[in-house]
């Protein structure tokens, strides 16, 4: 069985994320990042695996795009789909926002992974509110946001019980 990991992110987090799936999904996994890479034939593929960040409550657009283009194909395999979102409360309102409602039906796993505000890299604009959502959430005493490990792992061990 061979899994093909499809994502698009913008600092890293997503990435981190997949590079951490990749190597605890048991079968052979290719990844391709939608923002530079072609989308090979997903024939070629058992199991698919679809993530994205959310920008002002916005999936990343290269996802939803793909997962229009490619809708029969993904319901025709084992398929899982996750997120990367600071506001990590809000996980179930941005899936269902993010992926059509039959794929979500379809997924053998789903999840919100937690985000990171990484601002080294960051472009001006999303720096200032970066840091913005970093001053409220300390005023609060709110966690910043994190990636949730235990999801990420949660979510391969469904996909690996599902690919044996
Ligand atoms: C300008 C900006 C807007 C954001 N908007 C949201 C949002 O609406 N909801 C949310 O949950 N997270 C939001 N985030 C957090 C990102 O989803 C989070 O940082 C994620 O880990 C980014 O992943 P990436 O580096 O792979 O793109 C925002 C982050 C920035 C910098």
């Amino acid at each position: 069985m061979s899994t093909l990991i499809v994502y698009a992110g913008k600092y890293g987090c997503t990435e981190k994320c997949v590079n951490a799936l990749t190597s605890q999904i048991k079968d052979p996994v290719e990844v391709i990042n939608l923002h530079h890479d072609t989308v090979p034939e997903l024939s070629n593929y058992d199991c698919v695996i679809v993530g994205g960040s959310i920008y002002f409550g916005q999936f990343q657009k290269a996802c939803k795009q793909f997962c229009t283009d490619h809708l029969l194909d993904l319901k025709r395999r084992k398929l899982g789909l996750f997120i990367c979102n600071a506001a990590y409360e809000n996980t179930e309102q941005f899936l269902k926002e993010a992926y059509p409602a039959e794929l979500l039906e379809h997924a053998t796993a789903k999840a919100g992974f937690g985000g990171e505000l990484n601002l080294e890299n960051m472009r001006f604009l999303d720096k200032f509110l970066a840091k913005i959502i970093t001053k409220s959430a300390q005023k609060e005493n709110k966690p910043l946001p994190s990636i949730h490990w235990d999801e990420v792992e949660a979510f391969s061990e469904t996909m690996n019980l599902h690919l044996v």
